[in-house]
């Protein structure tokens, strides 16, 4: 097995994780019964690192996240940024959902900015941060325009730039580029990259293509279903930028796409399987 294929255990980082999940499980109450949704997730995330989490439809990605930002503050063993509990949604996370859940009515500059609704911060400040945002995903110009003038690419890029308008020290991304076509995806997974760089900072990205996980990220996390746990973590040892034609980019994609594919039994079919009954 070649280095970039090594399965990362421990990558020596001295300063301590920003992200730690530990022995992480999560049940939703189902037709009167539990479902086990995520089951002894342990996954720390160091600052500036990006990670991708891979894994079939309903393995618990999207409820990692929810967990992660306080969405959902119901589950068994611990969750903590910075070493401290996660309590409710925070300022450390900004979150990118796969549908950019833009507001139709509101301009290209309002939407980025209701990200900072909740923060106390003037009019002029809010304008800054905003002007520099637009600026930042390439989308000067575009300040007054509403959702409906934009393309589905322009339209990620502003539901990008409001995750980052809060100035998260992690960006979550929940399938970010689902909706679009192959080669804007492509170049939006680029310029994700460039604007990781310029904004240092810290990535996690859920995905269902093998492809945008290893061009993205630093580590590889493939998830099991149901329960969702973790069945192989893979360290992506290739420099940025990464040549999609590359032989060890293939040689990892292709290994990725096996452990996902032949080593994973069919889930059950909602509510059976691992669904039981409540006492
Ligand atoms: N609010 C909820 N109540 C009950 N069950 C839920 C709830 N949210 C998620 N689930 C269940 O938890 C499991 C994981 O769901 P989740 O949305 O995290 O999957 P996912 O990996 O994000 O899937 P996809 O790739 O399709 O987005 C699924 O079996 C789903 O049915
Ligand atoms: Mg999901």
């Amino acid at each position: 097995m070649s280095t970039a294929l090594a399965v990362a255990e421990d990558r020596g980082f001295d300063a301590p994780p920003i992200v730690r999940f530990a022995s992480v499980r999560k049940i939703f109450a189902v037709n009167g019964g539990e479902l086990e949704a995520i089951r002894a997730f342990d996954l720390d995330i160091h600052e500036g690192e990006s990670v991708a989490i891979v894994g079939s439809s309903g393995c618990g990605k999207s409820t990692l996240l929810r967990l992660l930002v306080g969405l959902d503050r119901n589950f068994e063993g611990s969750i903590r940024i910075d070493d401290r509990p996660v309590r409710g949604i925070g300022s450390e996370c900004g979150i990118v959902f796969q549908e950019h859940r833009l507001f139709p009515w509101l301009t290209v500059a309002d939407n980025i900015a209701l990200g900072l609704a909740s923060a106390a911060v003037d009019k002029a400040e809010r304008h800054r941060q905003v002007e520099r945002l637009v600026r930042l995903v390439g989308l000067d110009g575009f300040q007054k325009a509403y959702p409906h003038q934009l393309s589905g690419g322009m339209a990620q890029r502003v539901a990008i730039a409001r995750g980052l308008v809060v100035d998260p020290r992690i960006l979550l991304l929940d399938e970010p580029f689902g909706a679009l076509d192959a080669l804007t995806r492509q170049q939006m997974q680029e310029e994700l990259l460039a604007v990781r760089e310029r904004a240092d900072i810290t990535m996690l990205l859920v995905t269902h293509d093998v492809e945008e996980a290893v061009f993205l990220a630093d580590r590889v996390v493939v998830l099991a279903p149901r329960p969702g746990r973790i069945r192989r973590v893979f360290q992506v040892g290739l420099p940025y930028p990464r040549n999609r034609g590359g032989l060890e980019f293939h040689r990892l994609r292709e290994a990725i796409l096996h452990e996902l594919t032949h080593a994973a039994p069919e889930p059950a079919a909602f509510p059976s399987g691992n669904v039981k009954p409540v006492a």
